[in-house]
């Protein structure tokens, strides 16, 4: 698996150390309760949650929102839909501070339909936070909160992002060689 990497983007050591800055910024701009209801999109940013909840020293539950957008082995987003199976958000989130998370911002499609859905639901507040950001118009048009990196407008995969749902478990971010998006599609 490791030979199919073309070039590492981020490496763990620099992913660790803007999410620890990530998640101390989230509990600076938190009102006093300090309880929070973090909603990962799945399944993306699996690997990106378990590792910013644990500097996140809070009275926090989670609640799953899934999301497809590149079905199978598409690079390019395809259009968001709710995986109703694989969701456990409550009827109303009325009164709680909710912190969307989601891997990358690329069309803003996913975050778009995911933001609609929780305040539907009526949060007291609510902010989103990315791992990574594409630099699409559409993109920045979405609001995100927190941002841990800007990339340029490549493929990527690891720490959680995949082609045809592999590389998630790659902990660094990187691209793909040629022969491996052709052998994996
Ligand atoms: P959007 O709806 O176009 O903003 O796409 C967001 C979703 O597309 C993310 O949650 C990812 O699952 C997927 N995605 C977008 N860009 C990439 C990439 O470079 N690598 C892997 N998945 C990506
Ligand atoms: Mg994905």
């Amino acid at each position: 698996m490791r030979d199919d990497i073309d070039k590492v983007l981020i490496d763990r050591k620099t992913i660790a150390h803007r999410v620890r800055q990530i998640a101390e910024r989230i509990v600076a701009d938190l009102p006093d309760e300090r309880e929070l209801i973090l909603v990962p999109i799945l399944t993306g940013s699996l690997i990106f949650v378990a590792d910013l909840i644990r500097h996140l020293p809070l009275y926090l539950r989670i609640r799953l929102l899934s999301v497809s957008s590149y079905p199978g082995s598409a690079t390019r987003s395809r259009g968001s839909i709710v995986r109703d199976e694989l969701t456990s958000l409550p009827g109303s989130l009325a009164g709680g501070h909710v912190l969307l998370v989601d891997d990358i911002l690329d069309s803003g499609g996913t975050l778009k339909l995911a933001r609609n859905l929780l305040l539907e639901r009526g949060p007291a507040s609510l902010h989103t936070c990315v791992l990574l950001r594409k630099p699409r118009d559409a993109a920045l048009h979405v609001p995100a909160d927190y941002v841990c990196f800007d990339i340029p407008d490549e493929f990527v995969v690891g720490y959680g992002l995949d082609y045809n749902d592999y590389y998630r478990n790659l902990p660094d971010i990187v691209t793909l060689r040629r022969e491996a998006i052709d052998a994996r599609g």
